[in-house]
């Protein structure tokens, strides 16, 4: 049976170059991670699928990408000024901060065991800033907190420019800052992430339905990722769980090792942030309704989904411990469209021309796909470094491919080796990709 924990997961990450810890040689910085050369790959193409799927593939969807800096008014028009906190406390012994709904203030304190707590607090989840030179109230504003406030105060450019009509959405991908109270479970809740998110603007009529599409289609393109559907699901929102500006919303779930958390929101967020921005800028945020010939501002459709925990996800989802010849050996089964390497070319050895006739190989392939070269070590240990990796292909050049111009292709998953011509390579990983 897999063993699965986060720790693992970690320390595999750390081991094979996917995740390291912000700041580590000074101590490290908690709850903020660096993507390493393995993990950069891995989520480039998780951004590069949602991109595909959301933008590309659509005709009513167009991109964008705002900056992360944007107007204190904003920040005040959307609400998050006077609404976005948590509840917390602090143990006034140790000063550790809690969510206060996250423990019971009648027990004792996790780190110092006193029970000398602070009454609740609301606590703002935005980082403050200044902006310029001079430090006064006017310079202030905020790291953004999500990134669909840049979609809203453009609203207007993207209709007089973009030529869509209703409905139509906007989409873009960029870095979040929330200053979370409690962090942690790696990179399921931290203070700087990635969000994916599209707002899709429609007549008020036709909420319900297109709540009901996007939720779908955002369950299939996680389904896509190659995740276990078993442990993916839909689950709607009680009243008491809606955000601030939303009617109705749907959570995609994935079950971690930690329990069923949320991967993605689907919200009806109303004309909730275009009346606010209506009101705060005295810009008109509306739309031009041919059909009824009036100004209309129209409905949101919210699908909002972190980058970090797509990755997460995956990463969980595809690790695998398992037992071979008496041996542990530990592979990610990731989709070959997430993971970081496609493919690895080895030479069996040093010599006898292998390492030249395996570089060329290595070569074209890398022509079209992400391929790594390995010539170090026994072939058994090149072979588990690509499992860890998750890389789904390996090409190996041995002694017969002086003779007859075949090579080895190695399938992580069931470590079957067949032999095919060096010509027949490329048009192989096709055919193999396009069937997974
Ligand atoms: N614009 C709506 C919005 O931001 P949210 O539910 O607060 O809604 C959307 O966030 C998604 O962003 C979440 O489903 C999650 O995937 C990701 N996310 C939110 N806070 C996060 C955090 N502290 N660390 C990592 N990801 C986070």
């Amino acid at each position: 049976m897999d063993i699965k924990s986060i720790e693992k997961i970690v320390s595999l990450s750390k081991r094979r170059g996917f995740i390291f810890q912000s700041s580590e040689i000074y101590g490290g910085l908690g709850s903020a991670w660096d993507y390493g050369p393995l993990g950069v790959e891995m989520k480039n193409n998780i951004k590069n699928l949602w991109w595909q799927e959301m933008v590309i593939t659509r005709q009513n969807v167009v991109g964008m990408d705002a900056a992360i800096l944007m107007h204190s008014k904003v920040w005040e028009a959307s609400g998050h000024v006077e609404n976005f906190h948590d509840p917390k406390v602090d143990c006034k012994n140790c000063k550790a901060r809690y969510r206060a709904n996250h423990i019971d203030l009648s027990k004792p304190c996790e780190r110092c065991g006193r029970t000398d707590w602070t009454e609740p607090r609301q606590f703002n989840l935005m980082f403050k800033t200044e902006i310029g030179a001079v430090a006064d109230s006017g310079d202030e504003t905020y790291l953004r907190p999500e990134t669909a406030q840049g979609i809203f105060v453009n609203f207007n450019n993207v209709v007089t420019t973009a030529r869509q009509k209703l409905p139509f959405g906007i989409a873009q991908l960029g870095k979040a800052f929330r200053n979370e109270i409690t962090t942690g479970n790696f990179l399921f809740r931290t203070r700087e992430f990635e969000q994916m998110e599209m707002e899709f603007f429609i007549k008020p009529k036709e909420a319900r339905k297109w709540l009901e599409y996007w939720s779908q289609q955002r369950l299939e393109w996680f389904k896509k990722l190659g995740v276990n559907p078993e442990k993916i699901r839909l689950r709607p929102h009680g009243k008491e769980e809606l955000a601030h500006y939303s009617t109705a919303c749907y959570d995609i779930e994935y079950e971690f090792p930690f329990g069923w958390s949320e991967l993605e929101g689907i919200a009806d967020r109303g004309t909730y942030d275009l009346e606010q921005h209506n009101l705060h800028s005295k810009k008109k945020q509306t739309y031009f309704d041919a059909q009824s010939n009036s100004h209309i501002i129209p409905v949101v459709i919210e699908a909002s989904a972190g980058v970090d925990r797509a990755f997460l996800t995956c990463l969980v989802d595809a690790y695998h411990a398992e037992e071979v010849n008496g041996e542990q050996r530990v592979v990610l089964k990731l989709s070959p469209k997430v993971a970081p390497i496609t493919c690895a070319v080895f030479p069996l050895v040093k010599k006898d021309r292998l390492p030249e006739i395996a570089q060329k190989i290595f070569t074209e392939i890398q022509t079209e796909y992400s391929a790594f070269f390995d010539i170090g070590g026994s072939i058994g240990k090149r072979y588990r470094r690509q499992d860890e990796a998750g890389t789904p292909f390996t090409i190996t050049v041995d002694h017969q491919t002086l003779e007859d111009d075949t090579v080895t292709l190695r399938d992580r998953d069931s470590m079957e080796q067949t032999r095919i011509p060096v010509e027949k390579i490329l048009i192989n990983l096709k055919n193999k990709l396009h069937s997974n």
